[in-house]
């Protein structure tokens, strides 16, 4: 079965590549002694859902104790809705694989609270160690997903693998997230965790990529740390969305996927929302679009979330990104793109009242398919400022010839960079035309 040769691959693959290196660098558990454990028994067949006995095991050993999962398949048929855990210790050693009745999930997946988002796992509570050892693992069984929504991007009631909501001071670590129905993570009101040693695969079966299975997403958040995380997707490697204020995001690797996403943000008309203090050191790219962009509503409010809207106020202010390492770039590895509209739809790229201020970046090397460095399309009403480029060496395709082109519009004060040329101008969910 595919499921049994994927776990001993990312067992096998996976261990090496962590084993070497150092403890992590924030715990944020409290101490606790363990009084109870309840280990969960699995059924064995899928036609017999073991979501009852999960939730059973978290009532019973939800506060003050340990809930352990064996090194076995649990089938997951029903929604999971865990909150209010405290100091709860999670142990899984298996595989947590998600049913495939998608009638069922696009009647019954839990709401997220933004962008109309759903999900099938909703995780919360304070001082939780949610630990995988490095090979526990949420199978999505995404490829009925990708097959169902036939290219669709959000289709509503599509679920999340995970979404911790109102998860404090705790620490997740050691997991394997194997093709994600959706979003593989989704985090909100969320604050002071420790995610590391996260490893994301949401390659199809028939090696594809689907849309919209970023590896993690972040609102109304704060004080969050991805430590070493590699996400192998098509689509956010990892997003900061509304209020998603002091991230860090280091020691990562992100394949195929889009990079560091800021945004899409000011897709509600008149709602204010920040995005503050988001760092990201020590990245390697192989072949994603972009290191780090921004993507953000237009002035114009048409139609509603997740696939329209636009008309939000607001500001993405003090982000640094330093010691990007790509190897072929598919696109700049800088980019801003303030146009985003209903999709399919051609929007005003001069009119969003989101404003991008303070922005760092240094230290970008490797290799890129294009000549530019930045992209810069930013909004006419509060144009984009204070951006400061530093310390790039990239070169284009195997050749030595730097790439060296800085595109922008409305762009005032950029430091240790000029701009070479009018951007282009034009609507793009990925960032640039
Ligand atoms: C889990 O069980 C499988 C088969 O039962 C075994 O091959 C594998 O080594 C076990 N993994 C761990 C990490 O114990
Ligand atoms: C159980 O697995 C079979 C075979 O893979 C599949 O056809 C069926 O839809 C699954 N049932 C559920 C509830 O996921
Ligand atoms: C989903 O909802 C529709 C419409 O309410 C209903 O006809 C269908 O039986 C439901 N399916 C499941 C699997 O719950
Ligand atoms: C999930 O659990 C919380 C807390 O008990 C509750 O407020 C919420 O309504 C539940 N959501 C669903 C969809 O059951
Ligand atoms: C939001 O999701 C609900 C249920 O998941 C769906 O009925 C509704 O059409 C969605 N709204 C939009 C604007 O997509
Ligand atoms: C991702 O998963 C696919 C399919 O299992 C595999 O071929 C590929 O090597 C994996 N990528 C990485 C970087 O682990
Ligand atoms: C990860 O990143 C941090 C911050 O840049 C650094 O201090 C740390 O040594 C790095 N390495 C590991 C293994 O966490
Ligand atoms: C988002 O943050 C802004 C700025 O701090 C604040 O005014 C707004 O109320 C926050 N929104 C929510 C829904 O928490
Ligand atoms: C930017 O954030 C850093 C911490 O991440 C802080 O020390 C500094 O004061 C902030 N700068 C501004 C201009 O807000
Ligand atoms: C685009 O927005 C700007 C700023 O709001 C406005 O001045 C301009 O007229 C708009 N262009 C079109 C074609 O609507
Ligand atoms: C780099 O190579 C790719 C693939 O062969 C090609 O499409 C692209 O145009 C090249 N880039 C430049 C700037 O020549
Ligand atoms: C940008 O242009 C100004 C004026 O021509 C020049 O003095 C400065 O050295 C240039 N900066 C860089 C980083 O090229």
């Amino acid at each position: 079965m595919h499921f049994h040769s994927s776990v001993l691959l990312f067992c096998c693959f996976i261990r090496p590549i962590f084993g070497g290196l150092s403890r992590p660098i924030e715990r944020n558990l409290a101490p606790r002694s363990y009084k109870k454990t309840c280990v969960v028994k699995a059924s064995g067949s899928n036609a017999t859902d073991d979501a009852p006995a999960i939730r059973q095991a978290f009532k019973k050993c939800g506060h003050g104790g340990t809930v352990a999962f064996k090194n076995t398949t649990y089938y997951v048929n029903t929604v999971l809705n865990i909150t209010g855990l405290k100091d709860c210790e999670i142990d899984l050693k298996g595989t947590l694989l998600w049913g495939t009745d998608i009638q069922y999930w696009l009647n019954h997946s839990i709401p997220v609270g933004y962008q109309n988002q759903s999900t099938a796992f909703v995780l919360g509570g304070d001082n939780v160690h949610f630990n995988g050892h490095g090979y526990g693992t949420l199978n999505g069984n995404g490829p009925v997903w990708y097959h169902f929504i036939h290219g669709q991007s959000n289709y509503p009631g599509r679920p999340h693998q995970i979404t911790f909501n109102g998860l404090t001071n705790s620490v997740v670590e050691g997991l394997i997230f194997l093709q994600s129905q959706m979003w593989t993570m989704s985090m909100i009101h969320s604050h002071n965790n420790l995610l590391e040693n996260i490893y994301v695969n949401n390659t199809g079966m028939d090696g594809s990529t689907s849309s919209n299975t970023d590896g993690a997403d972040t609102m109304f958040s704060s004080k969050i740390h991805f430590n070493k995380w590699i996400v192998v997707n098509g689509d956010d490697s990892i997003s900061m969305k509304a209020n998603s204020t002091d991230i860090s995001i280091t020691n990562c690797t992100f394949y195929n996927g889009l990079g560091i996403a800021i945004g899409s943000i000011g897709q509600y008309k008149g709602n204010f929302e920040t995005i503050e203090r988001v760092s990201a050191d020590n990245i390697r790219y192989e072949k994603t679009l972009h290191a780090a962009y921004f993507k953000t509503w237009t002035g114009e409010q048409v139609g509603y979330p997740p696939n329209g809207g636009g008309g939000g106020l607001g500001y993405a202010s003090n982000l640094t990104f330093t010691n990007l390492h790509g190897n072929g770039f598919r696109g700049a590895p800088i980019s801003i793109s303030q146009c985003t509209t209903f999709s399919g739809a051609s929007g005003n790229c001069t009119s969003s009242k989101f404003e991008l201020e303070n922005i760092k970046y240094s230290k970008l090397t490797g290799t890129s398919t294009t000549s530019q460095v930045a992209s810069l399309q930013c909004s006419g009403v509060k144009p984009c400022h204070d951006i400061t480029i530093t310390d790039v060496d990239l070169t284009i395709n195997s050749t030595t010839t730097e790439a060296s082109s800085y595109l922008c519009g409305n762009v005032e004060d950029p430091h240790g960079w000029n701009c070479t040329g009018p951007v282009c101008v034009g609507s793009s969910a990925t960032g640039g035309c």
